[in-house]
């Protein structure tokens, strides 16, 4: 873009930094949080003093989800190549965001024949394949279509790119790790450290609604949100917010609720075309930006998510994670806890435990 086109390149990158800047924000022991907001690099992108290299593929990438995350990942200078797979449509949306003037490479890759070329080398996979719930459905209830497309996505990662970092979309999310945990294990590559269930959105959703409560800047507010990524065990730790924020314990009970339910609103208001899109995008482009920056070196990234975890009694937890050059470089844990909070995690756990358990006994009993 030139200076004659009446829009100058540093007023697109203002107004689109306006829009989209965060402070940053470092893992700090004198914060008065554990977990103090990473920075979401979504602006930073167009900086040019953080660039990699990285190669990620993004798998289901002409979704709902798929198309917009790859378009802020393609806005990236943390990101050199990008893979675009899917079942359908991948040619259109590489052929569509190739001509974007940024520097990550765009290949499309379609079908089953090309999903090995796709992850092949890759550091970084993504996958927002599968279907998305439509009203009246719990999440769990994609498990029968999601739980196949996943485990047949997590082997070719297994055989083609198995130190990558993998970052899990596809719900049900409380299932779908321990699925992949499992297939990865059944090619002797499992690590823990680097296979995380995206969870960022309730992070996301509970910083905006914490905001728009107390009239607060949502770029500046954090609360870690625990536990796993279906209805009740989803558990913000408001205790854990920074800035600290009170409420009385009907609103808490209410803005909690909100929370956990959240993807249900926008289920119900989307009247069956789907379930959250651009918000999972940001999420997971805030995700995979973190995942990234730890990877290029940066410190006191930390983000929660769903992964194998020693925090409670179930096998995979969410918790605040440090990370790093190799994925978790130190599990947060919980915190303290609130008495309020402790139930929500007791009323979680049988939950989480039967859906860890539905994801292993789906791999044990594939063919
Ligand atoms: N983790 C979260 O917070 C969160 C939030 C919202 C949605 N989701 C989940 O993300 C998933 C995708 O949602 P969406 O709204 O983008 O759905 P969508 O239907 O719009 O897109 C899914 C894409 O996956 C593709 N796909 C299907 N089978 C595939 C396969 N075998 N290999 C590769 N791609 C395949 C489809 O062709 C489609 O392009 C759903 O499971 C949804 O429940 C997760």
């Amino acid at each position: 873009m030139t200076e004659d086109v009446g829009v100058t390149r540093r007023e697109v990158i203002r107004f689109i930094s306006s829009f989209l800047n965060r402070k940053p924000h470092k893992f700090c022991p004198e914060c008065s949080s554990r977990v103090a907001r990473p920075t979401v690099s979504v602006a930073r992108s167009l900086s040019t003093s953080s660039q990699s290299h990285a190669k990620v593929a993004v798998l289901g990438a002409s979704g709902g989800i798929g198309q917009p995350l790859s378009l802020l990942l393609k806005n990236s200078p943390l990101v050199s190549h990008l893979n675009l797979y899917d079942i359908a449509h991948t040619p259109g949306v590489a052929a569509d965001l190739s001509h974007i003037e940024t520097r990550a490479q765009v290949k499309g890759f379609i079908g089953a024949d090309q999903l090995d070329a796709a992850v092949k080398g890759c550091e970084v996979v993504v996958i927002p394949a599968g279907v998305p719930r439509k009203p009246g459905m719990t999440r769990d209830d994609l498990f029968n279509t999601n739980a196949t497309i996943v485990a047949i996505l997590a082997d070719a990662i297994a055989r083609n790119c198995p130190e990558a970092m993998i970052c899990i979309i596809a719900n049900p999310v409380n299932s779908t790790i321990p699925i992949t945990s499992e297939i990865m294990k059944k090619h002797g590559v499992y690590n823990p450290n680097r296979v995380f269930g995206v969870t960022t959105l309730d992070i996301v959703r509970a910083n905006a609604f914490v905001a728009e409560l107390k009239g607060l800047d949502p770029a500046r507010v954090n609360v870690p949100v625990i536990g796993g990524h279906a209805g009740k065990t989803i558990i913000p730790l408001i205790s854990q917010c920074t800035p600290k924020v009170e409420f009385p314990a009907d609103q808490l009970a209410a803005l909690t609720g909100r929370i956990q339910e959240a993807g249900t609103e926008v289920v119900k208001a989307k009247a069956g075309a789907g379930s959250a899109t651009l918000s999972m995008a940001y999420a997971g482009a805030r995700f995979t930006f973190s995942v990234l920056d730890a990877m290029n070196g940066k410190e006191g990234v930390v983000e929660c998510a769903y992964v194998r975890s020693e925090e409670t009694e179930c096998k995979y937890f969410s918790t605040p994670l440090l990370l790093g050059k190799n994925g978790i470089e130190k599990n947060l844990g919980l915190g303290k806890l609130t008495a309020f909070e402790e139930k929500l995690v007791a009323d979680a756990i049988g939950e989480l435990k039967s859906s860890i358990k539905k994801g292993e006994d789906f791999v044990a009993n594939m063919k």
